[in-house]
C-alpha cells in the first residue's frame, strides 16, 4: 500500500523536527564554497554532503526531512551507501527541489516566474522511484515600492499550485513555498511593506492550490518571514517579527495545512533561531511552525569544514548544535544562554 501524502508530511514536521534544505543547485553550491577557498568538484560536493547526513545527532534528533539537489539524490556515501539510504535510517524523509529556476519575466520588469512544469510528472515518477517522498519547488518574489505586481504575484502562484498538484498525484508531499526577498536589491523595504505583499502572495498562492484541488493536508508551506529588508535602517526584534509573521499566516493560511517550514532567506543564524523560537512562544497555533533552512543550518558547519577532512569533526559538531538550537526553537524551548552552555 502506497503511503499517505498526509502521513508522510506530519512525520516531516512534528515534534520539533525540520527540514535540512541541501538542496543547492551546483551554481550555489559554488558560490558557498568560493566562500570557505574549496573547489567545487562532485568530489567536494559528496564529501560535504556526507558530512552532513552522517552527523547522527543532527539527523536523529533534530531532522525530519532532507530537500536533496538532483545529483545528491542518485549519489552514494563514500562507502557506496546510497545518500537515500543514509537519509532514511537516521529517521528523517529524502525530499528533492523539482524546479529548474527563477526566470525573468519578459514584460514584468524586474519580477521572476519558476520554470520547470513541462515534464515534471515523468520526473516525478523517477524521483519517487529513486526514494524521494517530498519535492520542493521555489517561487521568488521580488519587493520595493512598485512590485509585486498582482500579474507577477499570479504567475508564481499558479505554477505553484500546478506543481503541487502533480506531486501530490505522484504521492509526493509538495513543500509550496513563494520567498518574497528579503537581500535582493535595494531591500530597503520596511516590515510593514513586507507584511502587506506576504498576505497578498499566501492569499493568492492558497487560492490557486483551492482551484487545483490541492490537498492541504498532504503539503508543507515554505514561507518567509514577515521581516524588513536586510538594508532597511529599521531592524525588528524577534517579538515584532513574530507578531507580523503570525498574523499574516493566521490570516491567510488554512489550518489544515500539515505544517509551516520557514526559509532562513538571509538571516544570520542566531536570527533565524530567535525569530522563530519567538513565534512559536507560548501561542496556540493551527500548525507546527518549524524551520526549513539552508544557509542557517548550514554556515557555521561549511565554514568549520573548510575542504578539510580532518575538520569534519568540527563541522558535524557545528551542524548538531544549529539543528538542536532550531529544533527546541520549533517547540518554544531555546534561549540564548543555551548557545554558550
Ligand atoms: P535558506 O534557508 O538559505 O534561505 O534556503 C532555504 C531554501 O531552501 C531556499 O529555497
Amino acid at each position: 500500500m502506497s503511503e499517505r501524502v498526509e502521513d508522510i508530511a506530519e512525520a516531516m514536521v512534528q515534534n520539533g523536527q525540520g527540514i535540512l534544505a541541501a538542496d543547492e543547485s551546483t551554481g550555489t553550491v559554488k558560490k558557498r564554497f568560493d566562500s570557505i577557498g574549496v573547489d567545487n568538484t562532485e568530489e567536494n560536493r559528496q564529501a560535504y554532503r556526507e558530512l552532513l547526513f552522517r552527523t547522527a545527532d543532527a539527523m536523529n534528533n533534530s531532522i525530519g526531512g532532507v530537500i536533496l539537489f538532483e545529483e545528491t539524490l542518485f549519489q552514494k556515501a563514500a562507502d557506496g551507501t546510497p545518500f537515500v539510504d543514509l537519509i532514511r535510517k537516521a529517521g528523517a524523509v529524502p525530499g528533492i527541489k523539482v524546479d529548474m529556476g527563477a526566470k525573468s519575466m519578459p514584460l514584468l520588469a524586474g519580477e521572476t516566474v519558476t520554470e520547470g512544469l513541462d515534464g515534471l510528472r515523468e520526473r516525478l515518477a523517477k524521483y519517487y522511484e529513486a526514494g524521494a517522498r517530498f519535492a520542493k519547488w521555489r517561487a521568488v518574489i521580488a519587493i520595493d515600492d512598485v512590485r509585486p505586481t498582482v500579474g507577477g504575484i499570479k504567475a508564481n502562484a499558479h505554477a505553484l499550485a500546478r506543481y503541487a498538484a502533480l506531486c501530490q498525484e505522484a504521492g509526493i508531499v509538495p513543500i509550496v513555498e513563494p520567498e518574497v526577498q528579503m537581500d535582493a536589491d535595494p531591500a530597503t523595504h520596511t516590515i510593514e511593506r513586507c507584511h502587506e505583499v506576504t498576505d497578498a502572495v499566501l492569499h493568492t498562492v492558497f487560492n490557486e492550490l483551492h482551484q487545483q484541488n490541492v490537498k492541504l493536508e498532504g503539503m508543507v508551506l515554505k514561507p518567509n518571514m514577515v521581516v524588513p529588508g536586510s538594508k532597511c535602517v529599521t531592524q525588528c526584534p524577534p517579538e515584532v517579527v513574530a507578531h507580523h509573521t503570525l498574523s499574516v499566516l493566521r490570516r491567510a493560511v488554512p489550518a489544515a495545512v500539515a505544517g509551516i517550514a520557514f526559509l532562513s532567506g538571509g538571516q544570520s543564524e542566531l536570527e533565524a533561531t530567535a525569530n522563530l523560537n519567538a513565534m512559536n512562544s507560548g501561542k496556540n497555533l493551527p500548525w507546527p511552525l518549524t524551520f526549513s533552512y539552508g544557509r542557517a543550518l548550514q554556515a557555521s558547519a561549511l565554514s568549520a569544514w573548510g575542504g578539510a577532512a580532518g575538520n569534519v569533526g568540527a563541522a558535524q559538531a557545528a551542524f548538531t548544535q544549529r539543528a538542536k538550537m532550531n529544533s527546541l526553537a520549533a517547540k518554544g524551548e531555546w534561549k540564548e544562554e543555551l548557545e554558550t552552555a
